[in-house]
């Protein structure tokens, strides 16, 4: 290969003049100068000093001076993948066409290249992948439509269900800002007022809150999206990705293990399966619902801390996914990927979930400032497809979107003179109905502790018992007003669940007339926590 590593095969020099004596090994600067000397700089003598037009060394140092991009606010620990996603046709017994116009489900065996970024979410970007801590499985598919990003987590649910909570939410869980260490005082100081993430805690704290790996975990959507079909008739979906390696979790004490010898274990795990061709899969399955209000349900089916009850709401499989190659170069593709939940293709849509219309504005606002204006305008973040449009200029401009027929004159739309025209008009527009009072008001259905307690039901029993092992960990240096008001939640959830967290505390618990008292004993009562102000 003459021009060097093309990550994707596009983009990079494309003339191959060469100079006198050079080769296409020859080493340059970015002006196409052979560097003659990479070893020595340009100085007064042997000895020095240096001189100022050091070209040569300064372009060198200066570009290595800013080789670092701001990493991911949150998910910045990561690896990806590329592959391809392949359609079954069918949503159960039915045509999945009934359901969604999207191309990219429609008919069975089609193939959309696909990338995948895994992660986690509290850490830098050289952070253990070992953490207790979500993990991020976010899918971009280059349909024939343009691009589709899937950005989901490994859990189904999340610990809060409006947007405007999530910086409070992430600000309690990364470093203290005076000592820059994680302290779980911190996290549960918020968590304790947060009674909705009752659901989340339990799967985080439990072995589900450490996958042994990326291969053999699952994925979800979390939050409630919309598919619409040909006549304008929206549904209310939730996705989820069901790994064919099967699911896998540590306990605390397996992940410290790991942890001790190699932090990367997860990159490198995926890694080295796809260079064996040993290529990881996963089932896309869908739940659907008509789309409206379901009174009949006890929980709200936009609210994303509540999973939709299989049996009511089965798991339908519409196509899989299959990583089989590993990127080229890392810091092009897996660090300036940009994912975001704005990015829908036609017969895909938005649902009123208040979590999602808060993430969609966050992601492409984030990705302006973490990559540039013209993010989207790199090999890994481009569609597949044709793209003409009038955005022009701005930092890193790579080239004009221009359509090849377009007067270059012509940057605005409409126009007689030879502009891009807007596309036609679907037939069947999706349109709902939206009325109410503008305000800040939490839903009506919120039911923070049945499913959370049901959760904790289902867990095996030493996944329970790490679940307990760890909340207890995690309690033990909080202010006694935090631990009291965790074990109410818990006792709300299931009696069982708060007893053993209490018991573990030091919490006496008794029980009159079905409801609780709790007796702190001060004695035995752990730590009144690290935190110097508190009242
Ligand atoms: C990454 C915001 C909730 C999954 C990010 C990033 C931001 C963000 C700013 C960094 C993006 C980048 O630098 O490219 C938010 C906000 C949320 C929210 C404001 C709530 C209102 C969620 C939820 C999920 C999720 C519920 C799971 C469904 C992810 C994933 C990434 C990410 C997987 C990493 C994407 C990648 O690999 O590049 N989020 N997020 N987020 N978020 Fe969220």
């Amino acid at each position: 290969n003459h021009h060097g590593t093309h990550v994707n095969g596009t983009g990079g020099p494309l003339d191959e003049r060469f100079t006198e004596g050079e080769t296409s090994e020859t080493l340059t600067n970015r002006q196409g100068h052979p560097v003659r000397d990479n070893q020595n700089i340009r100085t007064v003598g042997n000895r020095g000093p240096a001189t100022l037009e050091n070209y040569d060394f300064i372009e060198k140092i200066s570009h290595f001076d800013r080789e670092r991009i701001p990493e991911r606010v949150v998910h910045a620990r990561g690896t990806g993948a590329h592959g391809y996603f392949e359609t079954y046709g069918k949503l159960g017994d039915e045509p999945v066409e009934k359901y969604t116009r999207a191309k990219i489900f429609s008919g069975a065996g089609k193939q959309t290249p696909a990338f995948v970024r895994f992660s986690t979410v509290t850490f830098g970007k050289d952070s253990p992948e070992t953490a207790r801590d979500p993990r991020g499985f976010a899918v971009k598919f280059y349909t024939e439509d343009g691009n589709w990003d899937l950005v989901g987590n490994n859990l189904k649910v999340f610990f809060i269900r409006d947007a405007m909570k999530f910086p409070d939410l992430i600000h309690a869980f990364k470093p203290d800002p005076v000592t820059n260490r994680q302290d779980t005082e911190r996290i549960f100081d918020f968590l304790s007022q947060t009674p909705e993430s009752l659901h989340m805690i339990t799967f985080l704290f439990s072995p589900w809150g450490i996958p042994a790996n990326y291969r053999q975990m699952q994925g979800s959507g979390v939050n409630t999206y919309k598919w619409v079909n040909k006549e304008g008739t929206g549904y209310l979906v939730k996705y989820h990705w069901e790994p064919m390696q099967g699911i896998k979790n540590l306990t605390q004490e397996d992940a410290e293990k790991i942890q001790a010898k190699n932090f990367s274990h997860a990159t490198q795990d995926l890694y080295e399966a796809i260079e064996e061709g040993n290529y990881p899969e996963w089932e896309l399955c869908i739940q659907i619902m008509d789309d409206h209000e379901h009174p009949e349900l006890d929980f709200d089916p936009l609210d994303d801390t509540k999973i939709w009850p299989e049996d009511q709401f089965p798991f339908l499989k519409v196509g899989k996914l299959v990583l089989n190659k590993n990127p080229e170069n890392f810091f092009a593709e897996v660090e300036q990927v940009a994912f975001g939940t704005g990015v829908l293709v036609d017969g895909l849509d938005f649902s009123d979930d208040k979590m999602l219309q808060g993430r969609t504005f966050s992601y492409s606002d984030t990705q302006r400032y973490r990559v540039g204006s013209n993010y989207q305008q790199l090999p890994i973040n481009a569609p597949k497809k044709h793209v003409a449009n009038n955005l022009r200029d701005g930092q890193m401009a790579y080239h004009v979107d221009s359509g090849p027929k377009q007067n270059p004159h012509v940057n605005y739309e409409p126009s007689v003179l030879g502009g891009l025209k807007e596309a036609n008009k679907r037939p069947h527009p999706y349109q709902p109905n939206v009325e109410g009072n503008l305000q800040k008001a939490k839903i009506d259905r919120t039911n923070d502790y049945k499913q959370a307690g049901e959760r904790y039901r289902l867990l095996e029993e030493w996944e329970r018992n790490d679940l307990i092992q760890n909340l207890i960990a995690a309690l033990k240096p909080a202010h006694q007003r935090i631990q009291t008001t965790m074990v109410k939640h818990f006792l709300k959830c299931d009696e069982d669940y708060g007893m053993q967290v209490a018991n573990g505390l030091g919490i006496g618990v008794r029980s009159e007339n079905g409801s609780y008292h709790l007796e702190v004993n001060e004695e035995i009562s752990p730590s009144n926590g690290s935190l110097p102000k508190h009242g």
